[in-house]
C-alpha cells in the first residue's frame, strides 16, 4: 500500500516535470507532425508513402494553369534548403507569402492561414526546422504564369489566441491546419470562405485517381451533422468513413493520428460549430 502510494507520487512528479519540460522544437516537431500536416507536401513520396528518411527536403510537383511548383526543400541545407534564412526570415515568409528575396509564394502553400499562429507556435515551428537534418536535394526552380494576391483567411489577419472553449480552440488549430484550404471551393481561382466555407466540393487528382473534398459543415444531409464524434474521429485520423470506405489523399489522415485527444476533442468541437451549408 505504502509502496504503491510512493509510486504513484513519483509518477506524478514526472508527469509534471515532462509537461513542463515541452520545449519550443518539441513544440513544433508536434504541430509539423501533426495539424500542420507540412510532410504532406514537403517530403518526398515513395511507393510505401512518405519518405521520413529525406524529412522536408522537397515534395510535390503542383501544376496549373497558373504555376508549377514543387514543394521546397525546407531543411537547413544552405544552398538547398533554407538554412541561409534567419529566424524572422522564416517567420516573415509563413506569415505574409513573400520570400525574403520578395518572391510570393504559389498559394498553394497554405500561408493565408498562418498569419493566425500565436508567436509561440510560430517561433517552435521554426525551431523545429531548424533541428532536422541538411539534406542537399535541390527542387526545380518554380515558374509562375500569374500573379498572386496574399488575402489572408477570415481570422488569420493576426495572431489567434490559443485559448478559450475547445471550440475556440479548435478554430485555431483548424485555421494553422488550413482545413478550409481544402474543404471550400473555389471561385475564380480562389475560394470563396465568405459564403461557401466548408462545403467541400473541391476536385484533387494524383497517383490515387480523383477525390473531392468533403462537405464538413453540420448540415444533417450534405454534410457531417449526422455524424457521431467518434465517427468524424475516425475519418479524420484514420481516413475511414461512416460507411466503412476508405477516404483518398491529399487529405493527411495518418498527421492527424497523431494529434492529441485534447486537440482532437477541440477540433470536433470546432467543426460543430459550422453553420449548415451545402
Ligand atoms: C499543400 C502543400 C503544402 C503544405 C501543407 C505546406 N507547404 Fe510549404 N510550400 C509548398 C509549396 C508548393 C512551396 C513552393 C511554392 C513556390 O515555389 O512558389 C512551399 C514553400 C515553402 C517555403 C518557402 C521555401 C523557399 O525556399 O522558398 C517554406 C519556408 C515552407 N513552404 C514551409 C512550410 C511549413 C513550415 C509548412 C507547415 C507549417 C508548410 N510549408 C506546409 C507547399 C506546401
Ligand atoms: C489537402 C486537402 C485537405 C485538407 C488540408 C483537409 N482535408 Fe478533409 N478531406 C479532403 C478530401 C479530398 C476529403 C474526401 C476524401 C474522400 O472522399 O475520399 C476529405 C474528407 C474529410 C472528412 C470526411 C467527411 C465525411 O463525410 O466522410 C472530414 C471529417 C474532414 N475531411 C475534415 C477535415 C478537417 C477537420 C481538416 C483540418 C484539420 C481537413 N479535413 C483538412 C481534403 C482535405
Amino acid at each position: 500500500m505504502r509502496i504503491t502510494m510512493i509510486t504513484g507520487a513519483v509518477l506524478l512528479v514526472m508527469a509534471a516535470a515532462a509537461a513542463r519540460a515541452e520545449t519550443p522544437v518539441e513544440r513544433g516537431a508536434y504541430l509539423v507532425g501533426s495539424i500542420l500536416t507540412c510532410n504532406n507536401c514537403h517530403t518526398p513520396r515513395g511507393p510505401n508513402g512518405p519518405q521520413f528518411d529525406k524529412l522536408l527536403s522537397g515534395g510535390d510537383v503542383f501544376d496549373t494553369p497558373g504555376f508549377t511548383v514543387s514543394a521546397s526543400n525546407i531543411t537547413p541545407d544552405k544552398e538547398a534548403g533554407i538554412g541561409a534564412w534567419s529566424d524572422d526570415e522564416i517567420k516573415q515568409t509563413l506569415r505574409t507569402g513573400i520570400r525574403p528575396n520578395g518572391i510570393p509564394l504559389a498559394p498553394v502553400m497554405p500561408t493565408i492561414f498562418y498569419g493566425a499562429f500565436s508567436e509561440a507556435d510560430l517561433s517552435a515551428v521554426v525551431a523545429y526546422l531548424r533541428s532536422v537534418p541538411a539534406n542537399p536535394n535541390k527542387v526545380p526552380s518554380p515558374v509562375y504564369r500569374a500573379s498572386f494576391p496574399h488575402v489572408p483567411y477570415p481570422g488569420a489577419e493576426k495572431p489567434m489566441a490559443d485559448s478559450g472553449t475547445p471550440a475556440e480552440r479548435g478554430r485555431y488549430l483548424a485555421t494553422i491546419g488550413h482545413c478550409m484550404d481544402c474543404h471550400t471551393p473555389m471561385v475564380r481561382g480562389v475560394q470563396d470562405f465568405a459564403t461557401k466555407a466548408g462545403v467541400g466540393g473541391r476536385e484533387f487528382s494524383g497517383p490515387f485517381g480523383k477525390s473531392i473534398s468533403a462537405n464538413i459543415t453540420s448540415d444533417p444531409e450534405k454534410g457531417i451533422g449526422k455524424l457521431t464524434d467518434a465517427q468524424i474521429k475516425t475519418a479524420i485520423t484514420q481516413g475511414i468513413a461512416p460507411d466503412g470506405h476508405r477516404l483518398l489523399p491529399p487529405m493527411g489522415y495518418a498527421y492527424y493520428a497523431k494529434m492529441t485527444p485534447a486537440d482532437l476533442d477541440a477540433l470536433v468541437a470546432w467543426l460543430r460549430t459550422l453553420p449548415p451549408n451545402s
